[in-house]
């Protein structure tokens, strides 16, 4: 398109990049459009990410038919410029001086930056400039202003504006409107500024200007809007507001005003706005408030005004409005108040107020009324908020705050009546009685608060028809009886709190479907049972369930004896995993339901009894075997399996994946206790010497009634076999009868890591170094797992064994394949004894168990090694659970005090904490936040090169 880059262009390019642009190219070129001369120069400036101004070619003749740019048809020549809301950035240059002519220039809504001086434009001839809502900054020249005899309008809204407001500004006489709100403009107020005498609008908001009001304001007879707003402007307001007859809007909010406000404002009789909220004016409020008739807002919150309400705020027929809150106003509201017919919002909370709440307030339209936090009483002889509710439509109502006053009596049915109400708070008072059944009518209700009171009886059941209802609150009453279930059909709730109360009986599942719960504080009743299974109640905080002695579950760290026996079912006509023989006889062919302790007891008792008699067979075979004479026990070496002699249940069949099987020395330690190395949730292990002196780890099963048939058990064992990495404890082989398995394992000689970190003797002393290793060995061993699709399930400090090399080595992995299914709840009765290290995922039904499971109890791992504290310590009448310690102190910035205090002063600060939010991260509550082991092994390996791993974590 432009492959003729014509010589025009290229001196541009060549002006722009060496050249103060403007006066070169006007002595070079005089014949050139002054105004496609600037604003092609403009352009140059400027970043245009959407392309607007691609229509702005040098080569045309003139820029009347560019996009924003009109021409007086006259002349020619460029008048207005509107360029608002283009997203486009980069500084404003000196281009638009060329556009003599220009009279409107706005730039709003853009991403302009940079100053703005005397380069901007020719301001004799603007009239309109708006460059509000930009990211513009620095000082404003004093001088700014000198030649603005034109200027109408000027807003610089919304940029970031410092220092003082140029004086200059005071010579624009033709001013109309004036908005510098939301800079950062600072110092007083040019006092010439009150000679503008056509300004209409004013609005100096949101800035840090101070210092007085200074008087003078009177001459602004045109004068329809002032907004002094969120500055810090001091001392009394100055008379003279009253002579701008025209004012229809005032606000002088968030300053540090005081004294009482001009008495000469009560002339404002087109005034329909006035705020001074949230400033120090004192005093009774004046009567004369009565003549501003045409008030439709008046905000007098948050200051110091004291006394009655004056009655002559009746005379506000327009009143919409109201807000008195937070003064010292005492009394009550004026009976004349029913005049005000057309009130929407009344705000008279925090106050002193007392008596009873006026009737009228219900007989009139009212949207919203606020009075918490005076002294009030309900109104009429039954001093009840609601009363007199069913004489008049009170459809209108839809905010009610009568919270922290001195309220009595029951609430009465009419509340069904409030059908558009959407919040009620009648919370701190000393309501008596029942919910009434008809709270249900209310069917608007987002948040009904009533803590606080001394309310008795249910929670009605009919509260399950405000479907609306987000929050819900009757803390600290006497409600008693149970939760009702309706409750679930509310899935607006966010926040439920029923503390302090006497609720009883068990909370109804249901429950676990309200999707958008934050919040649902039971603490301080009486309920019972399981709480419901769901990604809310799995995790809920143990703060809103303290004061319960009888729940239970895994958030309450109490087991539900009512819940672990859950039946399971053994169909082996669905599974052909269990061949007839391998099954123990007492299952036998039927469908057989069990509970799961059951089952477990059983093969417990079976395993003590036939592991006995077999092994001792195999005692026998072995040295059979010895004696030339191979009979049952089968042999064989290398990853072939021979299938044939194995007819006879008893025969052993004994498998070692490499080299030559010799076990004769072996077999008599396995009934020698001396000989035992420990015991884990699948078996005990016991410490052997194969004839060739090489040591072995020897697991035996203890789960068998659980182990699959012997072909699956084989197929899955042989997998495990396959797995080696150095941080793993190798699988060299295994023994199977149908009732005894045993697992040989790789001798590790150094002992387990819980051994190091908690057995006493000085002597297992580890360093920050070998700690360190042993953290990222482990982790690479669940890395390499993973990367297998392989689960560890059983992740804890007993299972990580440390080799002469001070080497971690993972060991009991893969273990769960060999259960015949992967049930969650034999999965965390398996892993029962490694409380602490179990997910909260177990305890939930609905989240799928996946190989996150392993980095929760490997982050439970790294916060053991690094504090040398077990994951769950029992102290006197306490539970301390390690990682909710962790993030207690690093939320209090002192996790270096929970660091092991036997590394104290020897140990990288730079690499221990990173480690120990890498920890916290890995124990995160929910799985998808945690992050792969993969991931988690990059990260170990950066914080050991501090300068590239601190940022990732910081
Ligand atoms: C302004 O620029 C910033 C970054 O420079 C960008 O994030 C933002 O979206 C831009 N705003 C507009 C309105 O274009
Ligand atoms: C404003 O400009 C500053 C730099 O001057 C930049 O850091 C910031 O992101 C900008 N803000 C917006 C909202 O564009
Ligand atoms: C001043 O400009 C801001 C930002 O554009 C706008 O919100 C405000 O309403 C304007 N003030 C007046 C009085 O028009
Ligand atoms: C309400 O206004 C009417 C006339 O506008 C007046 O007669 C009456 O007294 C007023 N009511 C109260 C309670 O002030
Ligand atoms: C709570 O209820 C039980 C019986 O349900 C009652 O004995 C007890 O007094 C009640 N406690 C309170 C504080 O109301």
């Amino acid at each position: 398109m432009r492959a003729l880059l014509n010589m025009r262009a290229l001196s541009y390019l060549f002006l722009f990049l060496l050249l103060d642009p403007v006066l070169v190219v006007l002595s070079v070129n005089p014949s050139l459009n002054d105004d496609v001369l600037g604003l092609i120069v403009f352009k140059a400036d400027i970043q245009d990410p959407k392309g607007k101004l691609a229509s702005w070619n040098e080569d045309d003749e003139n820029s009347c038919g560019w996009f924003g740019v009109k021409c007086s048809p006259r002349s020619n020549r460029v008048i207005e410029l509107n360029l608002d809301g283009l997203s486009l950035s980069g500084r404003i240059g000196r281009g638009l001086l060329q556009l003599q002519s220009l009279r409107k220039l706005s730039l709003a809504r853009n991403n302009l930056t940079g100053s703005i001086g005397p380069n901007i434009a020719r301001f004799e001839n603007l009239r309109v400039v708006d460059l509000s809502e930009n990211n513009l900054s620095g000082e404003l020249p004093d001088d700014l202003f000198r030649q603005c005899g034109s200027l109408r309008a000027i807003s610089l809204a919304k940029n970031k504006f410092t220092g003082k407001i140029p004086s200059s500004l005071s010579s624009c006489s033709a001013l109309a409107a004036i908005n510098l709100s939301f800079n950062q403009f600072s110092g007083s107020l040019p006092s010439g500024i009150w000679t503008l005498s056509g300004l209409r609008s004013l609005d100096l908001s949101d800035n840090l200007l101070e210092g007085r009001i200074e008087k003078g304001i009177e001459g602004m007879k045109n004068l329809r809007t002032i907004n002094l707003a969120k500055n810090q402007f001091s001392g009394k307001v100055p008379d003279g507001f009253g002579s701008c007859l025209l004012l229809r809007s005032i606000d002088l909010s968030e300053n540090s005003l005081s004294g009482s406000l001009p008495e000469d404002m009560k002339d404002l009789t087109l005034c329909n706005y006035l705020s001074v909220s949230g400033n120090a004016f004192s005093g009774e409020f004046p009567a004369w408030i009565g003549e501003m008739k045409s008030l439709e807002t008046l905000d007098i919150s948050l200051n110091r005004f004291s006394g009655q309400v004056p009655s002559s705020i009746g005379n506000l027929q327009s009143l919409k409005t109201m807000n008195f809150s937070g003064n010292g106003f005492s009394g009550n509201l004026p009976e004349s108040m029913i005049n005000c017919t057309s009130l929407v919002s009344l705000d008279v909370s925090q106050n002193s107020m007392s008596g009873d709440l006026p009737s009228w307030i219900f007989k009139s339209d009212l949207q919203k009324v606020l009075v918490s936090q005076n002294n009030l009483r309900g109104g009429g002889s039954l001093k009840n908020p609601l009363y007199s509710l069913e004489e008049v439509a009170v459809q209108s109502l839809q905010v009610l705050d009568l919270s922290s006053n001195a309220f009595t009596g029951e609430i009465t049915s009419d509340i069904a009546v409030l059908s558009s109400l959407k919040l009620l708070n009648l919370s701190k008072n000393t309501l008596s009685g029942p919910i009434p059944a008809a709270v249900g009518g209310a069917v608007s209700l987002k948040e009904l608060r009533l803590g606080k009171n001394s309310l008795v009886g249910k929670i009605p059941t009919s509260i399950g028809n405000c479907s609306s209802l987000s929050t819900l609150v009757l803390s600290q009453n006497s409600l008693s009886g149970s939760i009702p279930a309706a409750i679930a059909k509310l899935t607006n709730l966010q926040v439920v709190d029923f503390s302090f109360n006497n609720l009883t009986g068990i909370l109804p599942k249901q429950l676990a479907n309200l999707p958008n719960l934050h919040t649902f504080n039971l603490s301080h009743n009486n309920l019972e049972g399981e709480l419901p299974a769901g990604p809310f109640f799995n995790i809920i905080s143990p703060s809103s369930l303290t004061g319960n002695p009888l729940l239970c579950g895994a958030v309450v760290k109490k087991s539900c004896p009512s819940v672990l026996p859950k039946p399971i079912v053994l169909n082996p006509n669905t599974s052909g995993d269990y061949a007839p023989g391998s099954l123990p006889p007492h299952l036998g062919h039927k469908r057989i339901i069990l509970s799961i302790s059951a089952l477990i007891a059983i093969g417990a008792a079976a395993v003590i009894v036939i592991g006995v008699i077999a092994i001792t067979v195999l005692n026998l075979r072995v040295r059979s075997a010895a004696s030339q004479a191979p009979a049952a026990l089968t042999f064989s070496a290398g990853e072939e399996f021979s299938h044939s002699p194995t007819t006879d249940a008893n025969s052993g069949k004994l498998v070692m994946f490499s080299g030559e099987p010799d076990f004769s020395t072996g077999a008599h330690a396995l009934l020698n206790k001396d000989c035992e190395l420990g015991r884990g949730g699948f078996g005990a292990v016991y410490r052997t010497v194969l004839r060739d002196g090489h040591s072995v780890a020897i697991k035996k099963l203890t789960v068998s009634s659980l182990v699959k048939s012997q072909d699956d058990f084989e197929i899955e064992v042989k997998k495990l076999g396959k797995i080696r990495h150095q941080n793993l404890v190798a699988l060299e082989g295994y023994y199977w009868t149908p009732s005894l398995q045993l697992l040989i394992y790789e001798y590790v000689s150094g002992g387990s890591l819980y051994k190091h970190l908690h057995d006493g003797s000085g002597g297992n002393f580890l360093s920050w170094n070998e700690r360190f290793n042993v953290i990222l060995g482990t982790a690479k061993a669940l890395a390499h797992l993973h990367h297998l699709n392989i689960i560890h399930y059983n992740i804890k400090s007993t299972n990580v064994l440390i080799d002469s090399y001070g080497e971690a080595k993972v060991g009991d992995f893969g273990l769960a394949r060999l259960l015949p299914m992967l049930d969650r709840y034999v999965l965390s009765s398996k892993i029962q004894s490694a409380l602490g290290y179990m997910a909260p995922e177990f305890a939930c039904r609905t989240v799928k168990i996946t190989e996150k499971c392993d980095v929760y109890g490997f982050g439970v791992l790294i916060l053991e090694v690094v504090t040398g504290k077990r994951p769950v310590e029992y102290m006197e009448d306490d539970v301390v659970v390690l990682c909710d310690m962790v993030r207690g102190a690093l939320e209090e910035g002192k996790v270096e005090e929970c660091i092991d205090g036997r590394l104290q002063g020897k140990f990288p600060a730079e690499e221990a904490i990173p480690v120990m939010k890498l920890g916290l991260i890995c124990t995160s509550q929910v799985p998808s936040n945690r992050p792969d082991m993969g991931e988690v092994v990059n990260i170990l390996e950066l914080i050991r090169c501090p300068s590239e791993g601190q940022e990732e974590l910081g």
